[in-house]
């Protein structure tokens, strides 16, 4: 009997010893110390024996059955130290490479440069005012001297507003202007900036795209303060102090004399063509780039804000600000500012 116990106890360490995982080392448990396990049958067969032997035996089994258990249990943190060792070895990190920089986002070009072109105006004195990017007829059209059925209105794609009567999506920023006279006495210097909607969609439209606008009204205000600020904005954006303006007669009801601005092309510097005679693309070889347009506030305009015309004068302009960042960071097609594509967006 003793014999067997020994055996049963070499079989059953030695079993352990090459069990390789926690469901093996269950198994073993069962089969050798579970209640119908090979153990107990021994226990079960000390009856059998003479009373010396069932104490030296009896003895002997508890103490077999003791060691098994503690040999059990062993196995079972050996094993749980070797899965801790195997997942160490996988996924160990090296403390010492440095950190990467969390990606921290940035604004978007076209509102870095809206933010720009405020503090421009800003040392000049402007204020910015804002208006409502679905406006009435009556301030996007009538107020600025554009009424119903005059064919100017032609001239913008406008976006009806379905079921809102007379609502348009602004088809420029210059209703600000009459927003901001109507709540505010002459002098006035303000810029307004934002959103504006045309049915328009190719390389170089959206229907959706953002204007600047400018208006100063005072007693003595002239077209030489209209170029002088022109000049200064143009040269401050396009962070090149050679840059000229010239205005070319053009036609918007709200301004008369209305022109369109133009002002040396950045690149060529009004050359048309870069060193070793390369064509400027920019350009497109003129040296001049259209700008937007700009003129003297009609007097209409300012009698409809209840402004006196015989007192005040004053300059206005609006300026399509996505071109503007196109030319001032190169850009070659207009839905780049639009797309939200980060690979064009994190170059700057
Ligand atoms: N509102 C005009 C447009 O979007 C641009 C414009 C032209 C604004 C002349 C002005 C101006 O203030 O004087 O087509």
């Amino acid at each position: 009997m003793k014999s067997k116990i020994e055996i049963l106890k070499s079989q059953a360490l030695a079993a352990l010893k090459a069990a390789k995982s926690d469901a093996e080392v269950r198994d073993l448990e069962v089969k050798y110390l579970g209640r119908n396990g090979l153990f107990n049958d021994i226990m079960k067969s000390l009856k059998d024996l003479s009373d010396e032997e069932k104490r030296t035996v009896g003895k002997l089994a508890n103490e077999t059955k003791t060691e098994l258990e503690a040999a059990v249990q062993k196995k079972y943190a050996e094993l749980e130290m070797y899965a801790f060792d195997v997942i160490a070895d996988k996924e160990w990190m090296d403390v010492t490479v440095p950190g990467k920089k969390p990606d921290v986002g940035h604004r978007h070009l076209i509102s870095k440069f809206i933010d720009d072109l405020e503090v421009v105006f800003g040392r000049m004195g402007f204020a910015v005012a804002e208006g409502p990017d679905i406006e009435t007829e009556h301030y996007n059209f009538d107020q600025l001297n554009m009424p119903a059925d005059h064919p100017s209105r032609d001239m913008q794609d406008t976006f009806w507003v379905k079921n809102l009567k007379r609502m348009v999506l602004r088809t420029h920023t210059s209703p600000v202007q009459i927003r901001h006279m109507e709540s505010h006495k002459p002098p006035v210097r303000v810029i307004s900036l934002g959103k504006t909607f045309r049915k328009d969609s190719d390389a170089t439209h959206s229907p959706m795209f953002h204007q600047i606008e400018g208006l100063m009204v005072d007693t003595d205000i002239s077209i030489a303060n209209l170029k002088a600020v022109l000049t200064h904005l143009l040269q401050q954006v396009f962070e090149d102090p050679s840059i000229k303006t010239r205005f070319r007669t053009s036609y918007f009801p709200f301004v008369e004399p209305g022109m369109e601005v133009d002002c040396t092309c950045p690149i060529c510097h009004g050359e048309g063509k870069l060193a070793d005679n390369v064509p400027c693309k920019l350009c497109k070889q003129c040296g001049w780039l259209e700008i937007g347009g700009a003129g003297m506030v009609h007097p209409k305009v300012l009698e409809n804000v209840g402004y006196d015309s015989k007192k005040y004068t004053g300059f206005a302009f609006g300026f399509g600000v996505d071109r503007m960042v196109m030319i001032r960071h190169r850009v070659n097609h207009l839905r780049l500012l639009f797309e939200n594509d980060l690979r064009f967006i994190d170059q700057f």
